[in-house]
């Protein structure tokens, strides 16, 4: 692994993950010997074709699942040997998580629902903080109603809302603009870029969509549970350019061809530019 300058500091790391489900002929490598660093305030783009392991290694590194082997850190706590009481306080008070499907509580209130993880952590809001996380979202006028009473763009802004609410060092959204309008979504882009560069949150967001991998500064991709290559400073074009390499690896039209996709030395070998 290459060294980090001791200036950088961590906020979270995988080493060397692995997770499989199921066993014999129905095990699935979902992750296979991931390596991957996030600097405290970094804002990485998570990217891959379906199911090469990105909403895993979200899982994992949020210690909302347990990888068969590796290990990951949450700062210098290694969460991988914590038990659950200790993971979900941990999770509790250092870790927001946006989820794919919102996961929002129907019977509370949007507002109800943003301050949750506060009323769990027994803390208060900074002043102004709440105030300006519901205006960057748009929620405003919608905070007395429930999650059904919601559209999908709503819910999923209660639930980045959510995430935020206590300011956590580490904030994972796995498609968290994926039902968002090209302007709610910048929006909310924007203000996760902003909370990296002013507050020090660290983000890391799954995507498929190279606009908003743009937002980020630094863009990973994955592809059966390996990571196959990485990007600084992506701008949209270069991401899509990128993605174009990696998803002919997937649609391979065989069983041959899939399988040279999946082979390391290939797979490694593949999608990298090394002029680009
Ligand atoms: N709970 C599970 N049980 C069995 N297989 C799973 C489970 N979750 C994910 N997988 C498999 O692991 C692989 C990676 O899945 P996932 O991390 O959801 O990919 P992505 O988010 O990139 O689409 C896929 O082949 C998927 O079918
Ligand atoms: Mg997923």
């Amino acid at each position: 692994m290459a060294e980090v300058p001791t200036a950088v500091r961590v906020a979270a790391s995988a080493t060397d993950l692995v997770k499989v489900y199921g066993s014999g002929d129905t095990e699935v490598r979902a992750l296979d010997g991931v390596d991957i660093r996030f600097p405290v305030g970094g804002f990485t783009a998570i990217m891959g074709p379906s199911g090469s392991g990105k909403s895993t290694l979200l899982h994992c590194l949020a210690g909302l699942d347990r990888p068969t082997s590796g290990s990951v850190h949450i700062g210098d706590t290694e969460i991988t040997g914590l038990g659950d009481a200790e993971l979900t306080r941990l999770r509790r008070d250092r870790i927001g998580f946006i989820f794919q499907a919102f996961n929002l509580i129907p019977t509370l209130t949007a507002a109800e629902n943003i301050e949750l993880p506060l009323r769990l952590a027994g803390r208060r809001a900074e002043a102004g903080w709440l105030d300006r996380l519901i205006d960057t979202v748009g929620l405003r006028h919608r905070l007395d109603h429930r999650p059904s009473e919601l559209s999908g763009g709503q819910q999923q802004r209660t639930a980045a809302a959510r995430a935020l609410a206590t300011r956590p060092d580490i904030v994972f959204g796995d498609e968290p603009t994926g039902n968002l309008d090209s302007r709610a979504g910048g929006d909310l882009l924007g203000l996760l870029r902003s909370s990296a560069r002013e507050f020090g949150q660290t983000i890391v967001m799954v995507t498929h969509d190279p606009g908003a991998a743009a937002f980020a500064d630094r863009v990973v991709f994955l592809a059966d549970g390996r990571i196959v290559d990485e990007m600084a400073d992506p701008t949209a074009d270069r991401v899509l350019e990128r993605m174009k390499h990696l998803e002919l690896g997937v649609s391979a039209p065989d069983a041959a061809d899939a399988a040279a996709a999946s082979d390391p030395e290939v797979a490694d070998g593949g999608p990298a530019d090394p002029n680009g």
